[in-house]
């Protein structure tokens, strides 16, 4: 084998292994936006304990809203204030504050899970 086609496979197999590793990190992402019936255990309490309670639980109850608990998150949820607030809806103050806007299937299950019910399950 001549030198050209040894660097031309070693360049084909970079490419190939950098898709790969690239369709495999997104996967989760997909994962998330085929779920059907979002549960607050599940997904709605990891979401908002990654992207609100820091400011929104225990001693930083912002703007009076607390998220910390299933029964205060029921409240919010209910009233139209938390889908509101996530969908940068007019009339509602943008959440996360000073953060970029969740992603669409992220946003998606919590509008899920409100619309049957905002249930502790
Ligand atoms: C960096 C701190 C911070 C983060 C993170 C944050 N918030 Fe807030 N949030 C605030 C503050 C401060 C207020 C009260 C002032 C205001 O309304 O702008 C507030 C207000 C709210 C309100 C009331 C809005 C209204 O117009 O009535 C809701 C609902 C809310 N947050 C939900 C969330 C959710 C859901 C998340 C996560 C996706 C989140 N927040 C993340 C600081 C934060």
């Amino acid at each position: 084998m001549c030198k050209k086609h040894f660097f031309l496979i070693i360049i084909f197999f970079a490419f190939v292994l950098g898709f790969a590793s690239c369709t495999y990190e997104q996967m989760p992402e997909k994962a998330d936006c085929t779920v059907t019936n979002a549960t607050y255990s599940l997904q709605v309490k990891p979401l908002l304990e990654r992207y609100c309670t820091s400011c929104h639980a225990g001693n930083s109850i912002s703007g009076g809203i607390n998220l910390g608990t299933h029964q205060a998150l029921s409240i919010v949820a209910k009233n139209g204030r938390l889908l509101g607030s996530i969908q940068h809806q007019s009339g509602y103050s943008p959440m996360p504050q000073g953060g970029s806007k969740l992603s669409a299937c992220d946003i998606d299950l919590i509008k899920k899970w409100v619309e049957a019910g905002a249930k502790n399950d």
